[in-house]
């Protein structure tokens, strides 16, 4: 269930977004990510003129999480600012977060598993 914290840690995303590099769409994402211990990582889009090689804020956060030596299962909260494309997806699956949290196209904040998100995953 959504609760204060979550609401906290999505205000602090539309703060985070406003460092997004978002040229080409102007859709800025801003993300929290929050491991078992408490360190919170922080991530955004980083877009690219060659479309297809721009990154989704989520993946920055996870490759910031993971450059500092956390791991997949070391993460119980994801939030951020947009419904999560297919291919983040499967990143949500890879890293075994518990809750991904986010504001729906109605602007709700919703709370779904990675499996309730890409149900029936390609795992490894
Ligand atoms: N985007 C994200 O950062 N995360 C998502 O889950 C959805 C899409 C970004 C990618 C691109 O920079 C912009 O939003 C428009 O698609």
């Amino acid at each position: 269930m959504i609760d204060d914290t979550d609401r906290a840690l999505y205000q602090r995303t539309l703060e985070i977004k406003k460092n997004a590099y978002a040229p080409y769409s102007n859709f800025e994402v801003g993300v929290v990510l929050r491991a078992r211990d408490g360190t919170l990582f922080e991530g955004v889009n980083v877009e690219n003129g060659a479309y297809p090689l721009g990154v989704c804020g989520e993946k920055s956060a996870y490759v910031t999480a993971v450059t500092q030596g956390y791991r997949p299962g070391d993460f119980d909260l994801i939030v951020f600012n947009a419904s999560p494309c297919g291919g983040c997806r499967q990143w949500h699956v890879e890293f075994k977060v518990d809750r991904v949290v986010y504001a729906d196209a109605d602007g709700e904040l919703v709370e779904y598993t990675p499996a309730e998100l890409l149900p029936d995953s390609f795992i490894l």
